[in-house]
């Protein structure tokens, strides 16, 4: 099986901007960003990164803010934090490079048995098998699991064909072939080098795994999104390090509606764990909640430097849109207008 997969991969893996030059910073960065995002969606995030912070030398010695500006609407920002931070900790202890231990590389802050298998496959020819979605997905079908596909199971199942000389390249070959062979809908099988080995294959069950686990829904939410704009400012809070969306800004959320206001169009977004609606209304100065809250006045000329989350992101597109702001601001805002500036 081995073979015929390093072969393909030769062929047919793809040619993706980190693998071009082997550095451990740059696997570092891409298996970072990679982590529950795809591979389309992160290379122009990639590409930016690397022309902003060339070096890990240049990414520890960034602020948090130019960081954070750089990882703006890529998701779950904890990632960059802990990449900001693991680059700061590598050029104090470790003399900038990266440890080649795995137990080691578990304790750098976000790295997890994940990004830790990848690292040490990739960059140091260590025999690990990195185990993300693509493996499970593979895993089910060439060993026809039953129920829910665990970490352990694919690692189990998988480390015996790992190769002595490029476990890296096995375990990229595995997540190509379920990028673009091995989907989750309609597997493309005629493309497939494993098919000679795939019990699911063999058995005319490729579409019956994974098998499904009891499709729990994921809840959905209702907030309200408190927006007030006077003369040049917009009122903005930073979710604090304790918070989701840690560090960027955003529209004051609340869960009930309030009580004087207009409402906007909702904005939507699916999270991991959840579903948000988002409703944002154009609130007095007078609001209660608002003036309770860690919103700041922000000059709406600061908006383009700020880093704000892609549903934060879309109201300030559908205040854009509308009357309610003017990109250049030359015109008083009608809502300047009604209402008068907090004192
Ligand atoms: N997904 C996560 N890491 C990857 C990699 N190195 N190549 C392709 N897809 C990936």
């Amino acid at each position: 099986m081995t073979d015929l997969l390093l072969t393909w991969f030769k062929e047919h893996g793809r040619n993706l901007p980190w693998r071009q030059a082997r550095s451990p910073y740059r696997v570092l960065v891409a298996e970072t960003m990679l982590q529950q995002t795809r591979v389309e969606t992160v290379i122009p995030y990639y590409q930016r990164w690397m022309r902003r912070f060339p070096s890990l030398a240049e990414l520890a010695s960034a602020s948090f803010d130019d960081v954070l500006k750089c990882w703006e609407g890529l998701g779950y920002y904890r990632r960059a934090r802990y990449l900001h931070q693991t680059a700061q900790l590598l050029m104090k202890d470790h003399q900038g490079r990266l440890p080649r231990d795995y137990r080691t590389l578990l304790t750098l802050p976000g790295v997890g048995s994940y990004t830790a298998a990848a690292l040490s496959s990739l960059v140091f020819d260590e025999p690990y098998v990195a185990v993300d979605g693509n493996l499970k997905r593979i895993a089910s079908r060439l060993f026809t699991v039953a129920g829910q596909v665990t970490s352990n199971e694919v690692t189990r199942r998988l480390e015996p064909y790992l190769p002595a000389t490029q476990p890296g390249a096995f375990n990229e070959a595995l997540m190509d072939l379920g990028a673009t062979v091995c989907i989750p809908k309609r597997p493309v099988c005629s493309e497939c080098p494993l098919t000679s080995r795939c019990q699911a294959f063999l058995t005319g069950q490729t579409e019956a795994f994974p098998q499904k686990t009891s499709g729990r829904k994921i809840p959905r939410r209702t907030r309200y999104g408190l927006i007030h704009i006077a003369a040049k400012d917009i009122w903005l809070e930073r979710r604090s390090h304790n918070e989701m969306l840690a560090g960027l800004w955003g529209f004051v959320q609340v869960q009930n509606r309030p009580v004087t206001g207009i409402i906007l169009q909702d904005v939507h977004h699916t999270y991991t764990h959840f579903k948000l609606r988002l409703i944002p209304v154009i609130v007095p100065s007078d609001d209660p909640v608002l003036n309770r809250s860690r919103a700041v006045r922000i000059p709406l000329t600061k908006l383009t430097e700020l880093a704000f989350s892609v549903l934060d992101r879309k109201i300030l597109a559908l205040l854009e849109q509308s009357k309610y702001l003017t990109t250049d601001n030359r015109e008083p805002s009608p809502v300047s207008a009604r209402i008068a500036a907090p004192t």
